[in-house]
């Protein structure tokens, strides 16, 4: 089982490597190769996704990805931002599906904003769209420029745009996935404004017909932002496009306290998948130790029973992230009362004895 391991900037390099030494003491075949990807690809080799990262990520099962980007490079011209590098990663490998579970850890229930009794068992799955939407529109986004100088560019465009087939593998994906939960999909989109939204919920209503036995409603973007944080455990499955899916993961996740808990998993129809944190390189607190490993670590155990059918040791690596939240191990971000504050490794170092 190859895996290539893919740290990426700012908190990315210390995340990674407590996932890594989690993997490393499960006594399974692992193959793991490490390469540069974004910011401090872009340094070493002038572009934030080099040929050979590119290369080994493709011949690889799964890809162990931590995050990319720092405010340095925002000056960069865009093809050379840290971020391209995860754009070109999901699209060169074809990773469509996006699952970006929001689950509320019991012990974790007061570190969110909300309610305790409005967040109490929550358990969201997003399935968002990944290589397809505004991201990837055709023509590609630009800046039009009067005089030829683009910091001064007098109008700007991004293109949205999805194909019939791209949404029917989606809606697959959140059929299927529904069928496992408690079958219920909410497919969210803009469709009283945007045609490719109507498109969108045209072909969830199509597709949902070989689906019988799952419940298949409809909600407008604006409207799930605001159910989520009114009344969250109303959702079971959501499906969504990439736009509205990078923004609603990132509100959904915020409800379970932090965001430093969240796994996510980005598959293709082959098995392959990249598992990352669902947040970013954080590269305020880059270098202190004081980062959540949890998320990356969640993220392997991800990794584990997606692409390389480990569902056993999956399950293990959940049951000992539950357990040092038991024993009340937190983080900086999950810190509350009463319980330890521990850093990075500290935390890393306790799920390996939790193992
Ligand atoms: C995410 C991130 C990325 C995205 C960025 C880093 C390009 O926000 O994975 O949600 O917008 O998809
Ligand atoms: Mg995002």
């Amino acid at each position: 089982m190859k895996i290539a391991v893919l740290p990426g900037d700012g908190i990315g390099t210390e995340i990674v490597a407590e996932a890594v030494k989690v993997l490393k003491v499960l006594d399974l075949p692992l193959e793991m190769e490490t390469a540069l990807v974004g910011g401090c690809a872009y340094e070493a080799h002038g572009h934030p996704l080099p040929e050979s990262t590119l290369k080994l990520a493709m011949a690889s099962d799964a890809v162990l990805f931590g995050a990319v980007g720092d405010w340095k490079y925002d000056k960069l011209d865009r093809p050379l931002r840290p971020e391209q590098a995860i754009l070109g990663l999901r699209k060169n490998m074809g990773l469509f599906a996006n699952f970006r579970p929001a689950i509320c850890y019991e012990q974790l229930v007061d570190a969110s904003s909300l309610k305790p009794e409005l967040i109490a068992g929550l358990d969201i799955l997003i399935i968002r769209e990944l290589t397809g939407d505004i991201y990837f529109g055709q023509p590609r986004g630009r800046r039009i420029a009067t005089d030829g100088h683009f910091p001064g560019a007098e109008e700007a465009f991004d293109t949205m745009r999805y194909s019939r087939p791209e949404i029917e593998r989606i809606a697959h994906v959140a059929f299927q996935a529904a069928q496992k939960r408690s079958k219920r999909v909410t497919s969210v989109d803009k469709n009283n404004v945007l045609e490719t939204s109507q498109l969108w919920k045209d072909v969830m209503v199509e597709i949902g017909q070989q689906y019988p036995d799952v419940a298949l409603d409809h909600m407008l973007v604006d409207n799930a932002a605001m159910q989520l944080v009114k009344a969250p455990k109303k959702f079971d499955v959501l499906v969504t496009g990439n736009m509205f899916g990078d923004i609603l993961s990132d509100e959904a996740s915020m409800l379970t306290g932090s965001i430093g808990m969240l796994p996510s998993a980005s598959l293709n129809s082959k098995g392959q998948g990249l598992y990352e944190p669902s947040h970013g390189s954080a590269p305020d607190i880059a270098g202190k130790g004081i980062a959540n490993p949890l998320a990356t670590i969640l993220s392997a155990a991800m990794m584990l029973r997606f692409s390389l059918n480990q569902e056993a040791a999956a399950q293990r690596i959940e049951a000992a992230v539950q357990k040092v939240l038991e024993q009340g191990l937190r983080t900086g971000d999950i810190y509350s009362e009463g319980t330890t504050k521990v850093s990075t490794v500290q935390m890393g170092d306790a799920v390996v004895k939790a193992l």
